[in-house]
């Protein structure tokens, strides 16, 4: 039986892995290979409690709540990070996890708060991934865009000076600003003015909401902060009004599912993730994997996942597909383009493209 699983587990990922893929919720940081963190904490001779190996740095990835995540996140994967070398390992990670999924493109979260508080220069961060997402596109044909993660875990004036550094520095490959961090401690009403001078500067932006507080933070991200999209978003399952206005508006969620789980706060198992309610609600469910690395995923695996685990046909993974690159913030022709290339592999496969 298990042989049999295995080998139409094989069979289903072949052919995720064949379609062309977007990923629009995706951290820089978290998709930091565990070689690297473990290179960089041993180079610049960091110490932290617990951790004398790589296997001890591995076991860390296990995590009570979000909060207990994003300690982690600042405390040891970002704080790894202490020179504008250190940062240009995450643009070869990036390489290696996007070619690994055939992500032909994304839109990827950078947060520069910890980077900055450790010396790291916002200007040579901006160039070093506007260098990264050009490499990225001569070498692979893969193209990238970042999102600047102002952060709601070090207050309002923080926040500020992100945004203000973020369009002191701007280039191309920056296209909008995102909320991460401590839902709980970071409230959405916090930050309207910060997000409101980004709407007026023509950047795009988005929020985390949902993923760690009830809906009432999804309300508040797209009434204060004008948010076009919602990361997670899931305790919508809860509120029936927020369910029919996301499916009339249309407002993309960026699901990732195995990260909610290693979060814990809404799921404990994939199963009872209410992915499945929200898609078959009608509303624009995009799939995701958050932080790679951290909750020991790829993308093609969590398409696999949402087969295996919650009854999505072959043809419901393509709709997911097609979901996430409508939602991403590409101009419509180039969509559109990728649309056709995307559809054209479905074809390849034997399948009808939604
Ligand atoms: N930063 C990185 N991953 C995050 C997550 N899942 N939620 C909030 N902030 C994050
Ligand atoms: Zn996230």
């Amino acid at each position: 039986m298990q042989q049999v699983k295995d080998k139409e587990q094989t069979r289903i990922e072949k052919l995720i892995h064949s379609i062309p893929k977007t990923e629009i919720h995706l951290h820089l940081e978290g998709l930091v290979s565990v070689d690297t963190l473990w290179y960089l904490i041993s180079r610049n001779k960091l110490e932290f409690d617990g951790i004398n190996t790589r296997e001890d740095l591995e076991q860390q990835f296990d995590f009570k709540s979000l909060d207990e995540f994003i300690w982690f996140y600042i405390n040891i994967l970002q704080n790894a990070f202490r020179t504008s070398e250190d940062l240009k390992c995450l643009i070869t990670d990036a390489k290696t996890y996007l070619s690994r999924n055939n992500i032909v493109y994304a839109e990827i979260f950078f947060a520069p708060s910890k980077f900055v508080q450790n010396g790291l220069e916002f200007a040579e961060m901006m160039q070093i991934l506007h260098d990264g997402a050009q490499k990225l596109q001569s070498e692979d044909n893969i193209e990238i865009k970042f999102i600047i993660d102002v952060s709601r875990s070090y207050g309002i004036e923080n926040a500020e000076q992100n945004l203000a550094l973020t369009l002191e520095h701007l280039n191309d490959s920056i296209i909008g600003i995102g909320l991460g961090g401590s839902e709980s401690q970071g409230p959405a009403e916090l930050f309207p003015s910060v997000f409101k001078k980004a709407i007026d500067k023509g950047l795009k932006v988005v929020a985390h909401a949902g993923e760690d507080v009830d809906s009432s933070s999804i309300w508040n991200s797209i009434k204060f902060l004008k948010a076009q999209r919602i990361g997670h978003g899931i305790s919508a399952r809860d509120d029936a009004k927020l369910i029919e206005y996301l499916q009339k508006t249309g407002i993309p969620l960026e699901i990732c599912p195995t990260s909610n789980v290693f979060t814990r706060k809404f799921i404990q198992r994939l199963e009872d993730h209410p992915i499945r309610l929200f898609f078959d609600s009608g509303i624009n469910v995009t799939l995701n994997t958050d932080d790679p690395t951290l909750f020991n995923i790829d993308l093609v695996e969590e398409y696999y996942n949402m087969y295996n685990h919650l009854d999505f046909t072959i043809e419901e993974l393509f709709q997911l597909m097609k979901n996430t690159l409508f939602a991403t913030f590409l101009p419509q022709e180039k969509k559109s383009a990728l649309w056709e290339k995307t559809v054209a592999a479905i074809k390849r496969a034997g399948y009808l493209a939604p």
